[in-house]
Formats: structure tokens, C-alpha cells, sequence
């Protein structure tokens, strides 16, 4: 019988630290620097949820709505928002936090779904997640949407590729 589990069980908070070799020519985060950490932050979950080996399906568009710069400690918070039969959405949210003064702010929210597969590389079985708190109910409402919205685009872009 399929289990459950809950987002609690999963969740994951990394951080980072903006050096120098992360930073673009005008000295704050390279966005794809920040991008690879969203990866590694919100297959924590995915692996740990369906201890499995999860790859990444897609990205949902990203927007950086402050800046990081060069020095920041960056935050990210990663959780399970939404389960199918073998994939995850995965929310990570993004913070900025000066080092110096302990500011922090909200740089980018990234939605990333995984799918776990197993040693041939075929997609398989995974457990449900279990929303528990009002917070948790709503990212899980919402994550819904998200999905009926990625897999029609994927369906266009097989139809494109004939
Ligand atoms: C992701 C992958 C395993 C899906 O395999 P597939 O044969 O298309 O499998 P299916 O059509 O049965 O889909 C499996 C699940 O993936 C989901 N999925 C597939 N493509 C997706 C996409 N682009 N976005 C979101 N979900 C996707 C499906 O909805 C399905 O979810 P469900 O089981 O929860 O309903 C396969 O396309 C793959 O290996 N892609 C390359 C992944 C990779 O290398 N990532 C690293 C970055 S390049």
C-alpha cells in the first residue's frame, strides 16, 4: 500500500556564501551560480521524501527581485509542496542575509520538479505528501495549479518537436 509522509519529514535550510568567483562584473550574485544552488537545495527533499534518486524535470521561471551581492549569505529554504505518482514540486525560496547587520531579504522563490527513477533511469513509485499546516495547505493548492500549467506547456513543446 502507498504511504504518506509529511513536509516536515523532508524539508531542508542551506546556506551559502556569495564569494567572489559567484559574482557577475557589476559584483553582486551571477544568477546561474544562484539557480545551481536552487538545484542542490531542493533535491534534498525530493531524495529524502522518496529515497530514491530524483532528477531534475524542469524549472519554473525565475525572477530576482532584489539583489544578492558579494559577501551575502544566501538562505535557502527548500520543501515538498506537491506529489504525483513520481514526481515532486519542490518550492525553495531565497534569502539574502547581510552578514554584518543580519538584514534579510526575500531575493527569488523557485518551484522545481523532481522525479525520482530508479537504477535504469525509469521514473518510479513515490510516497504522498502530507500538507498538515494552513501554510502547507495552500503551497499544496497552489503547487496544483502549477502543475496542470507545466505539463500543458510540455505538451506543447512534444507537439512542436513532432
Ligand atoms: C524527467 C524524466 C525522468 C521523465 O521521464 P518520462 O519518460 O517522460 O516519464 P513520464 O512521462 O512517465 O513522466 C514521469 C513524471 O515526470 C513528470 N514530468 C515529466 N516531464 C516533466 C516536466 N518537463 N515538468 C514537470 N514534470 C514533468 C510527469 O508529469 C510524471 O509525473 P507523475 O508521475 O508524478 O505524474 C525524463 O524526461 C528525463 O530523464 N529527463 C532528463 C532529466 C535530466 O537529465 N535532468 C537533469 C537536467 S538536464
Amino acid at each position: 500500500m502507498k504511504t504518506g509522509k509529511t513536509v516536515r519529514e523532508s524539508m531542508n535550510e542551506t546556506t551559502q556564501q556569495v564569494l567572489p568567483g559567484d559574482t557577475n562584473p557589476m559584483g553582486t550574485a551571477f544568477g546561474g551560480q544562484i539557480v545551481a544552488w536552487v538545484d542542490l537545495a531542493g533535491a534534498v527533499p525530493a531524495m529524502r521524501h522518496s529515497r530514491s534518486t530524483v532528477v531534475t524535470a524542469s524549472i519554473d521561471e525565475m525572477h530576482f527581485i532584489s539583489t544578492i551581492r558579494l559577501g551575502d549569505i544566501v538562505v535557502l529554504k527548500a520543501a515538498v509542496n506537491m506529489t504525483g505518482r513520481t514526481s515532486m514540486e519542490v518550492g525553495v525560496r531565497i534569502e539574502a542575509e547581510n552578514p554584518r547587520s543580519g538584514k534579510r531579504s526575500h531575493a527569488s522563490t523557485a518551484y522545481v520538479t523532481f522525479v525520482a527513477v530508479d537504477e535504469n533511469g525509469r521514473p518510479t513509485e513515490i510516497p504522498f505528501i502530507i500538507p498538515e499546516s494552513e501554510v502547507e495547505k495552500r503551497r499544496h493548492a497552489e503547487a496544483k495549479e502549477r502543475r496542470a500549467k507545466r505539463l500543458a506547456a510540455r505538451k506543447r513543446l512534444a507537439a512542436k518537436d513532432g
